[in-house]
């Protein structure tokens, strides 16, 4: 009896308590309730503290021309045919010839601003006419800008002729109205760059801007840009508000970032390295996105860094496993051929590579790359605990051999770091029975497993996780989401995010995929966010995302809510969960019904001590097919309320719903 039942209660007690003493910043609760949450920790079990958080990709133009706020599309004159095939240096610029003015336009690779941003404009103006000769910018599908607000310009330009040059900078609205303007005055010598702050009159959707020589001259122009003064949280080269105010308000535990496919690209030339997206944005290597656009690292290592910081979520930064995606050079249809290996003598700089990340973001600023940190603006470590190395890759000799590599030298250097694995693309097949053989081989601490399915699928694989072997390596369901963004998609992920919670001491961390998209550059769908230049729809499974996140648990207690359907029989439309937050002493209850009758929950809270009378229930209730769209962007959003504790053992929950029932112990 002692072994069997009160031994292993005891210890999950001291499991929980010693839980409870990691947390940081959790509020000081009374003895009384610190008391039952020990208590209630006997009937249940600890759980990731980190389950819930994000994954960005730069697909879908979610990081230039989406996130990261530069409002002027090709800055530096970097895009070519092979971002994609129609592009070129010019590509969203015009050349500007007004009032009877001439010359022309060049784009020159000679004396570059820095050698990692190549080519520049050429502007050689016969005469300036009466208004001035120059390049117009048409941003991503046009500027958005709102009248009153200020925006952040900056150019470098070099002045190549003798004399001094009046420019002006002006911002254009609907119908090429001048609703902004900046001047200045050119200096001989070498590139300079010039900034100053435009305040818009009007508003438009399509704006542009435009800057003209005002006079006879040869200049060379580079690294155009134009900030929204607000970003969020005023970082300066930072991201748009409203999109990163957007993820943080689903309070996410980490961020994983920068991919997604976009890691292990297409081909080893174009793998992502995260050295050529740090220091001044103007030095930082370019590259094409594996999702057929241009990359600019504007939005780079340190910024998803200060974001995570900003948004209280952890980093997981996930880099290739010294090999390319296996689609390289292919499609998802016929995938499979194209991963290729660094070289083992490549493999030497990449690993050191990967060992550097870790001293960037944790080092001191003694260090070679803590002091880099620094220099950028920030001595105080990141606090990096998680690196994910690889990309649902390909099971084969060349990427065991190098993720080895890589994972060994890790674990010798940094044994504090939690490296996560990768078992292929599909929550079964060869990939994952082979990633999953070669992660129980090394010991990796936790693997990323992808599964993109049908809404079936996911309530039917809800007990996917309650059979798995513990102890193991732990799961990380870094991309998951059922094919669809109406109620019914978010119901499945929402009943099947119950049996993460039930599973949270093996599932360490789930994150839907992908998270944000372009309305007028979407390359895949579902996704969780989408949004145009102006706006931004939150879809259903967001709020199903948020629900979750924001009510987030460290305790499992089983056994508590059952529920059933009159005449139904065991239901996988039907799913629940209950967690207690030892921050907050607050016991959560998580009720899904994707069935199209109404059910009864009967929650047993009797055992779960002293209770307030009243808790608060958040409820997404609709039809099947209703979802979000940028017509109708809150068509379907939780409704807030609530509710007598006393209800809950006979709670009727309605047909096609997720209610999320936050009740508080009494006492302070
Ligand atoms: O999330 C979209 C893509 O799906 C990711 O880039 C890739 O990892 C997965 O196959």
């Amino acid at each position: 009896m002692f072994f069997k039942r009160i031994l292993p209660a005891i210890c999950l007690a001291l499991l929980f308590v010693a839980h409870l003493a990691h947390g940081q910043g959790a509020p000081a609760l009374s003895v009384k309730k610190t008391q039952t949450l020990a208590a209630n920790a006997k009937l249940g079990k600890p759980i990731s503290k980190d389950l819930f958080g994000v994954f960005f990709e730069d697909l879908s133009y979610a990081a230039d021309g989406g996130l990261y706020a530069e409002l002027i599309q090709n800055r530096s004159f970097e895009y070519s045919a092979s971002d994609r095939k129609t592009w070129n240096p010019l590509t969203a610029w015009e050349y500007t010839t007004e009032g009877f003015g001439y010359g022309t336009i060049s784009v020159e690779t000679a004396k570059p601003l820095h050698f990692n941003n190549p080519h520049y404009v050429l502007l050689n103006i016969d005469d300036a006419g009466q208004q001035g000769v120059g390049i117009t910018n048409a941003g991503y599908d046009g500027i958005c800008i709102k009248a009153g607000q200020k925006y952040d310009f900056s150019v470098y330009v070099r002045q190549v002729s003798a004399k001094p040059v009046a420019m002006q900078v002006e911002l254009r609205g609907d119908k090429g109205a001048v609703c902004g303007t900046f001047s200045f005055q050119t200096q001989a010598g070498a590139w300079r760059k010039y900034t100053g702050t435009i305040t818009a009159t009007a508003s438009s959707d399509s704006a542009r801007l435009t800057i003209l020589a005002r006079q006879r001259s040869v200049l060379a122009i580079d690294e155009v840009s134009l900030f929204p003064h607000n970003t969020f949280k005023n970082e300066t080269n930072g991201l748009r508000a409203d999109l990163a105010q957007s993820i943080a308000n689903l309070q996410p535990k980490f961020l994983r970032f920068p991919g997604g496919c976009l890691v292990h690209g297409d081909g080893i030339n174009n793998i992502y390295r995260w050295k050529n997206t740090i220091g001044p944005v103007e030095q930082r290597v370019q590259q094409r996105n594996i999702w057929n656009y241009h990359q600019s690292t504007g939005l780079g290592f340190y910024e998803y860094f200060r974001f995570c910081e900003d948004i209280g979520a952890k980093p997981l930064p996930v880099l290739a496993a010294g090999v390319s995606c296996q689609n390289s050079g292919g499609t998802w249809k016929i995938g499979g051929t194209g991963q290729k290996g660094l070289s083992l003598a490549a493999m030497k700089g990449y690993i050191q590579d990967v060992l550097d990340l870790i001293e960037y973001a944790n080092g001191p600023t003694t260090s070679v790359w803590g002091a880099k940190r620094a220099a950028a603006g920030h001595t105080k470590p990141f606090g990096l605990q998680y690196v994910g190395i690889g990309n649902e890759d390909k099971q084969t000799d060349d990427f065991r051999d190098r993720f080895k590599m890589i994972y060994d030298a890790v674990r010798a250097k940094h044994p504090e770091i939690t490296i996560v694995g990768t078992v292929g693309p599909a929550p079964s097949g060869e990939d994952y029975d082979l990633g999953w053989k070669f992660a129980d081989q090394l010991s990796v601490p936790v693997v990323d497993e992808h599964f993109y399915e049908k809404p079936e699928w996911f309530l039917k694989n809800n007990s996917r996780y309650d059979s798995y072997r513990r102890p193991k390596s732990k799961v990380y369901i870094g991309e998951y989401a059922s094919w669809g963004n109406t109620l019914i998609n978010a119901l499945s992920e929402a009943a099947f995010m119950t049996s993460l919670e039930r599973n949270g001491d093996i599932v360490q961390m789930a994150s839907y995929a992908p998270l944000l998209a372009n309305l007028k550059h979407t390359s895949w769908n579902p996704n969780l966010i989408y949004f145009d230049n102006k706006t931004l729809v939150p879809t259903v499974n967001y709020y199903v995302q948020q629900l979750f996140a924001v009510n987030q648990g460290d305790v499992y207690i089983p056994g508590i809510i059952s529920l059933n359907r009159p005449g139904a029989r065991a239901d996988s439309t039907l799913a629940a969960s209950c967690v207690q937050n030892s921050e907050t002493g607050d016991v959560i209850l998580k009720i899904v019904n994707a069935g199209p009758q109404a059910a009864t929950a009967m929650a047993k809270l009797s055992g779960l001590g002293m209770m307030a009378a009243n808790a608060k229930i958040d409820v997404l209730q609709g039809q099947p097919s209703d979802k979000n769209t940028i017509d109708q962007q809150k068509n379907i959003i939780p409704s807030h309320a609530e509710i007598s504790v006393a209800q809950l053992n006979g709670y009727v929950v309605p047909p096609y719903s997720l209610s999320v029932i936050r009740i508080s112990l009494k006492g302070n």
